[in-house]
């Protein structure tokens, strides 16, 4: 396997791209770049939008792989963009440079898109690059909104890409190996699958001023479709995912992981019989979250439960884990975060009903996830690691949370016809794209 150390060492400056298009999506081009390069020997050119944090991850474990080029960056803060150049450059890597990802998508023989954007823009900057004939490795959660999930599964299946979703943990052997204990039945009978995440930034601090936009920074290009709203840092890189218009806070950040993960453990493919969830600004009010610090979920099947609890600025929890899952079974119970799994059997006259195990993680997740990802793209193989349609039924279930959270009810969601059975909670099913970005209808 090439390592990154091995790219040839050439520095160079490349120039950031023209913003010149029109604040539209659609209005693309169709490319004909379909992407088959099967040959492992063939290199697969990259352009990654969004290079600050995650999508650099993705990116750098993206070039450890065999035949592998970075062929552009995009961010809309040259600061970043800049200083990810020059990183890149120490590896070889001569990207072009881009503020405006649809320029970029114009590249003609780039075969592959990273989206490490803020939630809100996942959607359209996915169905652009299906729509331009690449394929894509979009960060979780795959939207901020349910009916951004749907579009997106609908634009990638009509230009028939590939795509993957980061959610990692999919691709963890310890995670597979623990998905494959639950199918032997030895839990017994699972009743209930308990999950938390309790993590400090869930209560971020109290907010900074208001003030001008750093420079450098195009904010227009980081709102995008989301309503305009005066600079502030708080909101900003990293924090945006307390804020609504941008994310859904720990519930969703954390909860497409490991809501996953239970999905996955219990074979659920469709929506809850119904969920009910409580939550507010309880820990710290003080501070400038919009998203609740404190937060309970119910998700009711035919028969069990599986219940999310979160507690920002706090970083304890059960089993001595800040964040996990618990399958709970009439024989024991199975406790699972990125570290390990282990079970706590139930003991009867005094004897444990089943074995105690642990099994440990080899934290090679990403990698492999990325790897998968690379392999189904040579491959034409759509049945990722992780696909869209395992990304979006995750999804779903974090806003079903949320939206039960804000309207104080309990919901039944049709995933046919696409409704709540309450008029209040379907306004939250869509947001209405502003400054002139379209929602996507496909
Ligand atoms: N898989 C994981 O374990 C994992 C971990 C962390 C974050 N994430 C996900 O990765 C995504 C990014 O999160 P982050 O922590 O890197 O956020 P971040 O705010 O640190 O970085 C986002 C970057 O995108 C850029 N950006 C914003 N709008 C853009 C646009 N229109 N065009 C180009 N660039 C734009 C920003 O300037 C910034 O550099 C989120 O969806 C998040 O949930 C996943």
């Amino acid at each position: 396997m090439r390592t990154r150390r091995n790219f040839i060492k050439t520095v160079g400056s490349a120039a950031i791209a023209s913003c010149l298009l029109p604040e539209t999506s659609f209005s693309q081009p169709k490319f004909t770049n379909i992407g088959k390069k099967n040959s492992p020997n063939e290199t697969i050119r990259v352009g990654l939008i969004g290079c600050r944090n995650m999508g650099w991850s993705d990116l750098s474990d993206f070039l450890v792989l065999p035949n592998t080029e970075c062929a552009a960056l995009c961010d809309i803060d040259s600061n970043v963009l800049n200083n990810r150049a020059a990183e890149i450059a120490k590896q070889g890597q001569k990207p072009q440079l881009f503020g405006d990802y649809r320029k970029m998508l114009e590249i003609k023989d780039l075969d592959v898109v990273i989206i490490g954007t803020p939630d809100h823009w996942h959607c359209l900057q996915l169905v652009d690059a299906c729509s331009a004939g690449k394929d894509v490795y979009v960060e979780k959660p795959i939207a901020n909104s349910i009916a951004e999930c749907d579009a997106m599964v609908k634009a990638a299946r009509k230009y028939n890409r590939i795509v993957s979703v980061g959610q990692q943990q999919r691709s963890g052997n310890h995670w597979h190996e623990m998905i494959r204990y639950i199918n032997s039945g030895k839990l017994g009978k699972i009743a209930r699958v308990d999950i938390w995440a309790n993590f400090n930034y869930g209560a971020l601090a109290p907010s900074a001023p208001i003030s001008d936009v750093p420079e450098g920074v195009d904010y227009d290009m980081w709102m995008g479709p989301t309503p305009k709203r005066p600079f502030c840092q708080s909101h900003f890189h990293g924090s945006w995912r307390m804020f609504w218009n941008y994310g859904g806070g720990l519930m969703t950040d954390w909860g497409v992981h490991l809501i996953d993960m239970a999905l996955w453990g219990m074979n659920i493919t469709k929506m809850p019989n119904y969920v009910t969830a409580v939550g507010g600004r309880f820990a710290y009010p003080q501070n400038c979250p919009e998203t609740f610090d404190t937060q309970s979920v119910l998700y009711q099947f035919d028969d069990f439960l599986i219940q999310w609890n979160h507690t920002g600025g706090t970083e304890t929890g059960p089993y001595g884990r800040n964040y996990g899952l618990a399958f709970k079974g009439t024989n024991g119970t199975l406790i699972a975060d990125r570290d390990n799994w282990e079970i706590i059997p139930e003991r009867s006259n005094n004897t444990d009903k089943i074995e105690r195990i642990s099994v440990k993680a080899d934290y090679k997740d990403h990698l492999n996830h990325l790897a998968n990802f690379l392999e189904c793209v040579r491959n034409r193989n759509q049945q990722t690691a992780c696909t869209l349609e395992n990304g979006s039924l995750c999804a779903k279930y974090a806003h079903l949370g949320n939206i039960a959270a804000r309207t104080k009810l309990t919901l039944t969601y049709d995933d046919t016809k696409k409704r709540f059975d309450n008029k209040h909670a379907n306004k939250f099913l869509k947001p209405r794209y502003q400054n002139n970005w379209k929602f996507p209808e496909l």
